[in-house]
């Protein structure tokens, strides 16, 4: 998954695109680069800056060597799919001639053939990707009309791309193209721009046209025209988007990730608000009606990593709450297994991004069998939003930070919301519930916030258990997912091993793990099964394990069994995996500081896995 960014107009091209990346930088960051066209003893010629590294390795080096003026350019951060992170693989890249340079996010499945087939005719080849391939494609098809040659071009990729080109023979004319991965266009005032997300342009323009997949640019600095690949004229929808550039800025706080979970109490009640109006429900959006959803009688939750968690949750909400089957897989297995679907199922997909590539594929692969699919987004205008019948955007503003914090948080309250909509619309047994729900989900925000006031227990809590190697983490039944998705924050931002398990499962093999060596965070908050969870912490304790465990405030027992107890206020039973989410983050978040982990940018991860 990468960054892109692509300007043409009438300022210096190159503080623009430095500029811009550096805001998309959480979409990959091993390498990164920039190509511009500049006049040359009156001849337009390509230049090209690129390293490996972050983008201030970038912006250092073209301090060092600054590019010549111009004011149309392209640049690219990298998040390596093919050929490892170095400089040779970074983008942009170039043709033979060099007249041509272009930057790309996605993967091109039938490069190799295509590679082959180039160096055949002559081509030589210096890097290891597959965006290398297009730009000698364009060289190969290239007879004088470049726009043709793109054309011709991307008709002969397999894949998943967004492009931006640049050609010397055109030094006015920037071209865009995309299938599978996100690219949209800033219309400015004598300036144009193409990126990978609007927050990368927000501080020049707020006009944003969402390309769609199919869909061919071509920029000039007063100029925008939009045609699907075969040449048919688009005429765009041009939104203005309003989030502010703050909200892709620290605002004062250590990390994103940090500033990302501060928010969520905000993030909740305006999602209540816009969605709860004196406890009647408007979720317009989801592009079913009442009877569609009465004909339901079976929901299928499919989704990736944290967005999984927050469909497992999913299952125990719906199915208390509605009395609706419910299945929910990971979207890489549900992909290829033959999922048993008929017109009665309604598919719910799950992502922060919207462009994570195995949702996507699930997704189509349901339609495929005839299933209506909704999805739970953030980002608007996101391919998957695109795919759906139905959305249901969380509204939670840009999540910067790779942990997904307040997008899960988000999603849960989405879920939380929709099971009430298909409680209403089965008029389910649990409806005598649905006040008292309501009445804890509102009062959310506030619990978040005396959670957030007590913060400094939780970071005791990882200072005191920050040395230790492995985690497990414990929860039972509603709170069994909030054990996969605590163990997932710690070990995705801390790289600490961690392991979510049903607390019930301990006895069949995990019990070995445990020793002096070990912590283990046990979810015992009141319900029925509290004293199941009581057990599981008197064996653990009776192998010297050290337990941190989230308790309901008020419960003077636990801290019997426990190292530390971290205390959240008392809820409506299936709202508390809402309000577990936060302490979990928070104590990966601060035991991740303590081990001087890069918090928001941890190795090998990306924002969004456009990539299978
Ligand atoms: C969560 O902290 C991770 N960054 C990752 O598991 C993420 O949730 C997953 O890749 C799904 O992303 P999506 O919600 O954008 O589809």
């Amino acid at each position: 998954m990468c960054g892109i960014v692509g300007y043409v107009g009438e300022r210096q091209v190159a503080p623009v695109l430095l500029g811009a990346l550096k805001k998309l930088e959480y979409r990959g960051y091993d390498s990164s680069g920039i190509g511009i066209i500049a006049a040359h003893n009156n001849r337009p010629r390509i230049v090209v800056q690129k390293t490996c590294g972050r983008i201030k390795d970038l912006q250092d080096l073209v301090a060092r060597r600054p590019l010549p003026p111009s004011s149309i350019g392209i640049s690219h951060t990298r998040w390596a799919t093919h050929g490892v992170p170095n400089k040779v693989n970074s983008h942009p890249h170039a043709d033979c001639t060099g007249k041509i340079s272009l930057v790309h996010n996605g993967i091109i499945e039938n490069f190799e053939e295509l590679k082959k087939d180039l160096q055949h005719k002559g081509h030589r080849f210096i890097s290891d990707t597959d965006t290398e391939v297009i730009a000698h494609l364009i060289e190969e098809n290239n007879h004088g009309n470049f726009l043709m040659a793109v054309r011709k071009t991307i008709g002969r990729l397999r894949g998943t791309f967004a492009l931006g080109v640049i050609c010397v023979d055109h030094p006015e004319i920037l071209i865009a193209a995309r299938i599978g991965s996100p690219l949209i266009i800033g219309l400015g005032k004598n300036e144009n721009f193409i990126a990978s997300d609007a927050p990368a342009i927000l501080e020049h323009t707020r006009k944003i046209i969402y390309l769609n997949d199919g869909q061919l640019a071509v920029l000039k600095k007063n100029e925008v025209k939009i045609s699907t690949f075969g040449g048919k004229v688009v005429r765009p929808r041009v939104d203005h988007v309003t989030f502010k550039i703050a909200a892709v800025q620290k605002q004062g706080y250590a990390h994103f990730m940090l500033k990302e979970i501060h928010e969520q109490p905000e993030v909740l009640r305006q999602m209540l608000h816009r969605r709860l109006k004196g406890g009647a429900l408007d979720l317009r959006e989801l592009g079913l009606n009442d009877g569609q959803l009465k004909a339901i009688d079976h929901i299928v939750i499919v989704a990736c990593g944290t967005a999984y968690h927050a469909g497992l949750v999913g299952r125990y909400i719906i199915e208390s709450l509605a009395g609706v089957r419910v299945s929910v897989d990971v979207s890489s297995e549900f992909r290829y297994r033959q999922p048993i679907i008929d017109k009665k199922t309604l598919v719910v997909a799950i992502s922060q991004s919207g462009e994570t590539a195995d949702t996507l594929a699930a997704v189509r692969e349901a339609k495929a069998r005839g299933a209506k699919v909704v999805s739970i987004c953030n980002v608007l205008g996101s391919s998957l939003t695109r795919e759906c019948d139905g959305v249901l955007y969380t509204y939670a503003g840009p999540e910067i930070s790779v942990a997904s914090t307040k997008a899960y948080t988000a999603q849960l309250c989405m879920l939380y919301l929709f099971a009430l909509k298909l409680c209403d619309v089965h008029h389910h047994k649990k409806f005598g519930e649905r006040r008292r729900l309501i009445q804890y989900l509102c009062r959310t925000p506030e619990f978040y916030e005396e959670i957030l006031r007590g913060k400094n227990t939780i970071a005791a809590a990882a200072k005191a258990n920050s040395h230790f190697g492995c985690f497990l983490f414990l929860g039972r039944n509603i709170n069994y997912p909030s054990s996969l998705e605590g163990a997932l924050k710690l070990k995705e931002v801390s790289y600490i091993p961690a392991e979510g398990y049903a607390a019930g499962e301990m006895k069949h093999g995990p019990i070995a793990l445990i020793d002096e060596y070990r912590a283990v965070v046990c979810i015992a908050l009141q319900s029925p099964i509290y004293e199941k969870m009581i057990f599981s912490m008197q064996e653990i304790r009776s192998r010297r394990g050290n337990i941190i465990a989230i308790a309901t405030e008020g419960d003077r027992m636990i801290a019997r069994y426990a190292q530390q107890v971290i205390y959240l206020p008392a809820t409506h039973e299936l709202l508390t995996p809402l309000l577990v989410a936060l302490p979990l983050q928070l104590l990966a978040y601060y035991i991740a500081l303590r081990l001087g982990c890069d918090v928001d940018q941890p190795r090998n991860l990306a924002k969004s896995v456009t990539v299978e």
